[in-house]
C-alpha cells in the first residue's frame, strides 16, 4: 500500500517527552509555584473503543492473515503477475490449475489456535482479481477451477462452528476486470487487450461482491480493504457494510477512514515513538521478507524481529496480524507453521503482558522497555537490544512483592539502588538484574512484577528525588 500517514495518529508521545516538567492544568491559577514542579505524566491514552459490537476487536488481539490466490502456483509474489509484467491473458491461464484438493480450513485454525490467535484475515480477492469465493458477478472464482467449490464457503463454517472471527481482505485493484481502469500506475498493469475502464461501473461490481461477501458467509467481523489507487471516496460502501454485518470492523485502506489505521511491516519508525496508540491500530506483517503470498525461495524475519514487532503493536494498545501463504495443495507451508508454533511458543509464554492490559511506559524514563500493567501488575517488555543484562526502571522506586520472568518462570532479581552512573540525583530506583539476556538472545524477554501498591503516574525526578502521585 501506499504509506499511509496513519501516525497523524496521535498518541502519548515521543521518547522522553511525556516526563518533561510541564505546567498541570489541574493547578489552577492559585497554584503559583506549579510552573517550576515537574508534574506526573498521564497514564497514555487508549483507543476509543466502539461501544458496540465491533468490541470484540478489543479482547482479540493477535490474528492471522492469510495471503491465498493463484500466486501460490508459481510460489514467487502475491503480486506475479504486475511484479513480473505477466499479460493478463497469460496469468489468467492459472485458474486451470488451481486445484486444492487439500484445503482443510479446520488446520489452519488449529494453528492458529494453539499459538494464541484470536482471529483471522482471510484474501477473497487480491490485485489479480481471483476470487476465493463463488461470485455470481465474474467467472474469475474458485468454483470455474478444476477445484470447483467455494472455499471461503468452507473457511467461514469452520470459523463459524469454532466461533472463530473471520475477516475479509479485498483489494480493490484489480487486474483482471475489463472496467477496473489499469493504467500502469502503482499497483496496476498497464491498459490490457478487451479492457473497457469504468470507474463508476467497477464500484458497482465491487458493491455487488461486498453485498455477497456480507450475506452469503454468515457473520463476518471485519473488512479490510487494500489498494484505493483512485483513492475514490465513497462511504456508501463500508455504510452497507455496517448494515449487514454490524460486528465488523473495518480498516482504513477501503473508500472513506473506516475504523482503523494498518501500519504494515515496520515497527521501528514513527510508530516507535509513541507510548500508546490513541488511534485504533492493527499492525500486519509476514513471516516472509519478500512475500504475502507463498515463495518457494523466501527469506524469513528472525523470530526475535517478529516478536518485537508484535511486543511493540500489542503493548500500545494496537492489534496485530501476522501473515502466512498457504500452498497451492491448500495446506501451510511446514516452514510457516514451524513460525507460528515457534512465535506461539513464545506468545503463550508472555500473552498475559499483552493482552487485556493498559500501556504504562509513562511510569518509566526507560525507552528501551514498554510497559503494560494491570491492576497493581507490572510488565517489562525489552523490546530493544538489550545492551546488558540490568533494566533500571526510573524513577520507579517500588519493589515488587513478586518478580517472574514469564519466558521461563524463573524469578527476577530486583533492587532499590543508587546506582554509579546515575549518581547525579541521587536517587534510588527500581532495578531488574542477571536476566538471562544471552542465553535467550533470539526472544523478546519480558517481566512480570508484582506489587502491593503501584501509583497511576510517578512525578519525574526532580530535586528531591522520587516522589509518587
Ligand atoms: C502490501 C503488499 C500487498 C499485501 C498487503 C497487505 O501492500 O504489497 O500485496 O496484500 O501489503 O497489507
Amino acid at each position: 500500500m501506499k504509506r499511509r500517514d496513519f501516525l497523524t495518529t496521535s498518541g502519548a508521545l515521543l521518547a522522553g517527552a511525556p516526563l518533561l516538567p510541564h505546567v498541570s492544568s489541574a493547578a489552577g491559577p492559585a497554584a503559583t509555584p506549579a510552573a517550576s514542579v515537574p508534574t506526573a505524566p498521564s497514564p497514555p491514552p487508549l483507543a476509543p473503543r466502539f461501544g458496540d459490537a465491533r468490541d470484540w476487536w478489543f479482547q482479540r488481539r493477535y490474528g492471522l492473515f492469510v495471503h491465498w490466490g493463484l500466486y501460490a502456483i508459481e510460489g514467487w509474489h502475491e503480486q506475479d503477475q504486475w511484479r513480473r509484467r505477466i499479460p493478463r491473458a497469460e496469468y489468467s491461464k492459472l485458474a486451470a490449475r488451481w486445484n486444492p484438493t487439500q484445503f482443510n480450513p479446520d488446520a489452519w485454525l488449529d494453528v492458529a489456535e494453539r499459538n494464541g490467535m484470536g482471529y483471522l484475515c482471510f484474501t477473497t480477492k487480491h490485485h489479480d482479481g481471483f476470487c476465493l469465493f463463488a461470485s455470481r458477478h465474474t467467472d474469475f472464482h474458485c468454483g470455474n477451477t478444476p477445484y470447483a467449490g467455494d472455499l471461503l464457503k468452507k473457511l467461514a463454517e469452520s470459523c463459524h462452528r469454532r466461533k472463530f472471527p473471520l475477516c475479509l481482505y479485498y483489494s480493490i485493484a484489480d487486474w483482471h476486470h475489463p472496467n477496473y481502469p489499469n493504467q500502469g500506475r502503482h499497483h496496476e498493469l498497464p491498459p490490457q487487450p478487451g479492457d473497457r475502464p469504468d470507474l463508476a461501473q467497477y464500484t458497482e461490481y465491487v458493491r455487488a461482491q461486498v453485498r455477497e461477501l456480507m450475506t452469503n458467509y454468515g457473520p463476518i467481523h471485519g473488512f479490510w480493504w487494500d489498494m484505493n489507487v483512485d483513492q475514490r471516496v465513497d462511504p456508501s460502501i463500508n455504510a452497507l457494510i455496517r448494515e449487514l454485518q454490524p460486528a465488523a470492523v473495518i480498516n482504513d485502506r477501503g473508500y472513506d477512514r473506516g475504523d482503523f489505521g494498518t501500519p504494515e511491516r515496520d515497527y521501528s519508525k514513527e510508530g516507535a515513538v509513541l507510548l500508546s496508540f490513541a488511534q485504533r491500530t492493527e499492525a500486519c506483517q509476514s513471516i516472509g521478507m519478500e512475500s504475502w503470498g507463498w515463495r518457494k525461495d523466501e527469506d524469513y524475519y528472525t523470530d526475535r524481529h517478529l516478536q518485537r514487532s508484535i511486543a511493540r503493536y500489542l503493548a500500545r494498545d494496537a492489534n496485530y496480524l501476522l501473515n502466512v501463504g498457504p500452498l497451492p495443495d491448500g495446506t501451510l507451508p511446514e516452514v510457516a507453521v514451524r513460525f507460528l508454533d515457534r512465535t506461539g511458543a513464545w506468545y503463550r509464554r508472555v500473552r498475559e503482558a499483552l493482552e487485556g492490559n493498559r500501556p504504562a511506559s509513562h511510569l518509566t524514563s526507560n525507552r528501551d522497555v514498554l510497559l503494560t500493567r494491570r491492576d497493581h501488575t507490572l510488565y517489562v517488555l525489552l523490546t530493544a537490544d538489550p545492551r546488558g543484562d540490568a533494566v533500571k526502571l526510573k524513577p520507579l522506586a517500588h519493589l515488587p512483592r513478586r518478580a517472574t520472568l514469564l519466558n521461563t518462570g524463573e524469578p527476577v532479581r530486583c533492587s532499590i539502588d543508587l546506582v554509579p552512573t546515575e549518581h547525579g540525583d541521587q536517587g534510588r530506583y527500581l532495578r531488574l538484574t542477571a536476566l538471562p539476556v544471552n542465553e535467550h538472545a533470539n526472544t523478546v524477554l519480558v517481566a512480570k512484577l508484582e506489587f502491593d501498591h503501584l501509583p497511576e503516574t510517578l512525578a519525574p525526578v526532580g530535586a528531591t528525588g522520587v516522589s509518587t502521585a
